[in-house]
């Protein structure tokens, strides 16, 4: 009798396309993210868009005037198509095995929980940083989805790719203890409940008893509880999702 032994590898490719790729040095080479690297779940490749820029120019003043600087089209558009992006014609239609590019913009739909899930099916990603003005308009054709990560702004896209990398990647197999992320805020369109570690009285603030009972039953009940009322408080808006 033949044994198949089949190993199924997750396996994530994602460019980050960027003005600074430098400050992403820290990032990659610390905690989850480099062990993610490292047990080989994901890849990460920076591209530089000033590798692309055939005068040495990235930005120029915007059309009408105004202040600030805005990303040229074609570096930022070659930077993309290094990545292996092919495309783009009226019938392309995106698919989880294709490259999914992604610019990160204040403009963008809201980045929530539903939506990290959606990327962590797709096998190649390419997240594009803007910076100064933002990025020409025209550059948007090449993209699939915009994404914002809140109603504010940032100098650059940068932070916000790292918000978004670093939330998916903890979502994909092997990464961390299952357990850790269904107990995870929004997992279950519900907060995480309290959490405490020794000692047992800190400054005259006491554990609540149920955790030092070792009443392994009585702890779950009492932390579905709590995540329960932390919800209704603090966002009731999530228990009505489906
Ligand atoms: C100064 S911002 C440009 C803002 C743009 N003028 C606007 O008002 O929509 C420069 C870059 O930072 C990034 N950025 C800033 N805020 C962001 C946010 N809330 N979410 C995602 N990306 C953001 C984007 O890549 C953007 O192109």
């Amino acid at each position: 009798m033949i044994t198949l032994l089949i190993i199924i590898i997750i396996y994530m490719k994602i460019d980050i396309v960027t003005l600074f790729p430098k400050i992403f040095n820290e990032f990659l080479n610390k905690g989850l993210l480099s062990k993610a690297i490292e047990k080989q779940i994901i890849s990460i490749n920076l591209v530089n868009v000033r590798v692309f820029a055939k005068d040495n120019r990235v930005d120029d003043r915007p059309f009408g005037g105004g202040v600030g600087m805005v990303i040229k089209p074609e570096p930022l558009y070659e930077a993309i198509k290094s990545t292996g992006v092919k495309r783009k014609n009226a019938s392309y239609k995106y698919c989880y095995n294709k490259p999914y590019v992604i610019y990160m913009t204040p403009q963008g739909s809201l980045l929530n929980n539903n939506i990290i899930l959606d990327l962590t099916k797709f096998k190649h990603l390419v997240i594009v940083c803007g910076h100064y003005e933002g990025i020409d308009e025209r550059v948007l054709n090449y993209i699939d989805k915009e994404i914002s990560i809140g109603d504010y702004v940032l100098s650059g896209g940068e932070i916000p790719a790292m918000a978004l990398v670093d939330a998916t990647v903890r979502m994909l197999p092997g990464v961390l203890n299952p357990k850790s992320i269904i107990n995870d805020s929004f997992f279950c369109n519900l907060l995480d409940f309290p959490n405490y570690t020794r000692p047992a009285v800190f400054r005259g603030y006491t554990v609540p008893k149920v955790l030092l009972s070792g009443n392994h039953k009585e702890i779950q009940k009492w932390r579905d509880k709590q995540a329960y009322i932390k919800t209704k408080t603090r966002r009731p808006d999530l228990l009505l999702q489906k």
